[in-house]
């Protein structure tokens, strides 16, 4: 799979992108990211990427053509699966769209500022808008990476078994059970004694059931 990420912070990324597993997807090449600073796309003598509203009304909106020459400039090169928008009124993420991006051979995201951008681009050059959450961020550098992260670590051979997204929460409608580990007594607070049984089909039972118990109790709209 390979994502690239418009942006006018391509330096936002380093952190996220530079631990862990999304790193270690990158080493062992199940991905590749490629940042794009917009600045690089503009033509103006001012190095511009955004202009006052038409209109009136507060904030600078980002200006088509830098973004138009930079997703230019990717398509000529191959295509493109999705041109996501990370947007505050895109469709909400979830791990359904997750699974189903991971799927895609090459994805653009594009990392909004200001008041938005111009309409047109989203009329004209967006295939798709996603919003990670019902609240508005500075812009939209935090939510490519939280994107990007849910579904890297999807990508066949990024996961270990101990780590297997098969089972997250969410993957199977359900949210993961406990886990607990050493020490088997802290204070006083114990581990269940099930999960010290080492009857293995007793202990699949009660992680099943403590999933359900709080799926009903933390998102009853999911069962
Ligand atoms: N840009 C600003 N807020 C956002 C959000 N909640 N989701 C995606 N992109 C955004």
């Amino acid at each position: 799979m390979r994502i690239d990420i418009i942006t006018i912070f391509p330096q936002m990324f380093e952190g996220p992108f530079n631990h862990s597993i999304l790193k270690r997807a990158v080493e062992k090449s199940l991905v590749e990211i490629h940042l794009h600073d917009l600045r690089k796309y503009t033509t103006d003598k001012h190095r511009s990427v955004d202009d006052y509203a038409f209109g009136g009304g507060a904030g600078m909106v980002m200006m088509i053509e830098p973004v138009d020459r930079c997703l230019e400039s990717l398509q000529s090169e191959r295509n493109y699966d999705e041109i996501i928008y990370l947007s505050p009124d895109g469709e909400l993420l979830d791990q359904k769209i997750s699974n189903n991006l991971s799927l895609k051979q090459n994805l653009i995201f594009l990392c909004g500022h200001y008041k938005g951008i111009d309409e047109r681009i989203r009329e004209h050059l967006i295939t798709r808008e996603i919003s990670i959450g019902n609240y508005v961020l500075s812009g939209g550098e935090i939510a490519a990476a939280v994107l990007t992260d849910s579904i890297v670590r999807l990508l066949p051979g990024v996961l270990n078994d101990e780590t297997s997204a098969l089972s997250d929460s969410f993957q199977d409608d359900l949210i993961s059970p406990p886990v607990y580990t050493r020490p088997r007594k802290y204070k006083d607070w114990k581990v269940p004694e099930i999960l010290l049984s080492g009857n293995e089909k007793k202990i699949t039972e009660w992680k099943h059931e403590r999933s359900l118990e709080r799926t009903k109790k933390r998102r009853p709209g999911m069962i």
